[in-house]
C-alpha cells in the first residue's frame, strides 16, 4: 500500500504527499468487506482480490482528501495526521486526490482476473464512486449547507455520498467469486450498512473528541447531518433500528458469509454506542 509507482521528478514533495494518507490508514472497512465476501466463497482468490480492495481504498482516500479541502469541509486533521492542504498546500491536496482517483482504476485494470470480471469491477467502482454516487452525494452535501433538508432527502444524500461505495465493496467481492445474484442482494444490504455507517459518523461528530476520532469533530453544524436535523437522541434511535434490522438480515445469507462478515459488521453496527 505504501509503494506507489511514482516516477522520479523534480517535485520535492509529490511522492510523500501521495502516500501520506494511505499510510496513515483508517479503518479500512470497505476493503475488509470485499475481502470478507471473497474469503467466504473462495480464499484462493484473495491475492487477486487485494487489487480490488486496494482500488476501493484508493478511491475512498481520494474522497477524504477532497472532503477536507477548505472549499468542502475545511478540516485540518484526518486519520490522526494533518490534512494534505495543511501540511503541503491546497494545490497538492487537490492533485493528490486526482492522482489517487485515477490510480484506483489503473490498479483495477491490472487485477489478475478475466477481462469480463475486470470490466465489471471497474464499472461498479465508477458507477458508485462517481457522478451518480459519491460525487453526487458530496455535491448535495456541500450545496445544502445551512439549507435544512427533509429526512428522506438526507437519506438520499447519505446513500450517495457514503452507502453506495460500501455497497459496491460487498458487490465487488461477489463479482470476483462469480456470484452475480448474490452481488445484487449484498448491494441492497450494503446500502443499509452504509446508511447506518454515515448516521453513526454524524453521531460520532458530536460524541467524540477530534483526538478520539483522528479527524475534526463538531464540524457538522452547517450540514444536513442526522444529528443536526433530528437531534442526537432521535439519530441514535434511527441507528439502533437500522442496526437491529441489519443483524436480522445478515441471517438470511449463507453460513460461510455470515461467519466472515459477522465479526466485522458487529464491530461497526454498534459503534455509535461504543464511541469507536
Ligand atoms: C469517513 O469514512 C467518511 C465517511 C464516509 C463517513 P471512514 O470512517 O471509513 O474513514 P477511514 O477510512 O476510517 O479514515
Ligand atoms: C464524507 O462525509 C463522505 C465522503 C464521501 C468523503 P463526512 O464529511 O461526514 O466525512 P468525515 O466526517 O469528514 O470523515
Ligand atoms: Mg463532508
Ligand atoms: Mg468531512
Ligand atoms: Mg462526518
Amino acid at each position: 500500500m505504501d509503494n506507489l509507482p511514482v516516477s522520479k521528478s523534480i517535485h520535492p514533495s509529490y511522492e510523500k504527499a501521495l502516500g501520506q494518507m494511505l499510510i496513515a490508514g483508517g479503518k479500512r472497512f470497505r476493503p475488509a468487506l470485499l475481502l470478507g465476501v471473497v474469503n467466504s466463497y473462495n480464499s484462493l482468490l484473495e491475492e487477486g482480490a487485494m487489487h480490488a480492495a486496494y482500488a476501493i481504498e484508493l478511491l475512498h482516500t481520494y474522497s477524504l482528501i477532497h472532503d477536507d479541502l477548505p472549499a468542502m469541509d475545511n478540516s485540518p486533521l484526518r486519520r490522526g495526521k494533518p490534512t494534505l492542504h495543511v501540511e503541503f498546500d491546497e494545490v497538492t491536496a487537490i492533485l493528490v486526490g486526482d492522482a489517487l482517483n485515477t490510480y484506483s482504476f489503473e490498479v483495477l485494470s491490472n487485477a489478475p482476473f478475466s477481462d469480463y470480471t475486470r470490466v465489471a469491477l471497474i464499472r461498479e467502482l465508477a458507477t458508485n464512486g462517481g457522478l451518480n454516487g459519491m460525487v453526487l452525494g458530496q455535491a448535495i452535501d456541500c450545496y445544502f449547507e445551512n439549507r435544512p433538508l427533509q429526512v428522506e432527502d438526507i437519506k438520499f444524500l447519505h446513500t450517495n455520498k457514503t452507502a453506495k461505495l460500501i455497497a459496491a465493496s460487498l458487490k465487488m467481492g461477489a463479482i470476483i467469486v462469480g456470484k452475480e445474484k448474490l452481488g445484487e442482494k449484498l448491494y441492497d444490504f450494503g446500502i443499509k450498512v452504509g446508511l447506518l455507517f454515515q448516521i453513526q459518523d454524524d453521531i460520532l461528530d458530536v460524541t467524540q473528541s477530534s483526538e478520539e476520532a483522528g479527524k475534526l469533530t463538531n464540524n457538522d453544524e452547517e450540514k444536513n447531518s442526522f444529528v443536526t436535523i433530528l437531534g442526537l437522541e432521535k439519530a441514535i434511535g434511527e441507528a439502533d433500528i437500522l442496526a437491529q434490522e441489519l443483524l436480522e438480515e445478515l441471517e438470511s445469507f449463507d453460513k460461510n458469509l455470515q461467519y466472515e462478515l459477522s465479526p466485522l459488521l458487529t464491530q461497526y453496527i454498534n459503534r455509535h454506542k461504543t464511541k469507536n
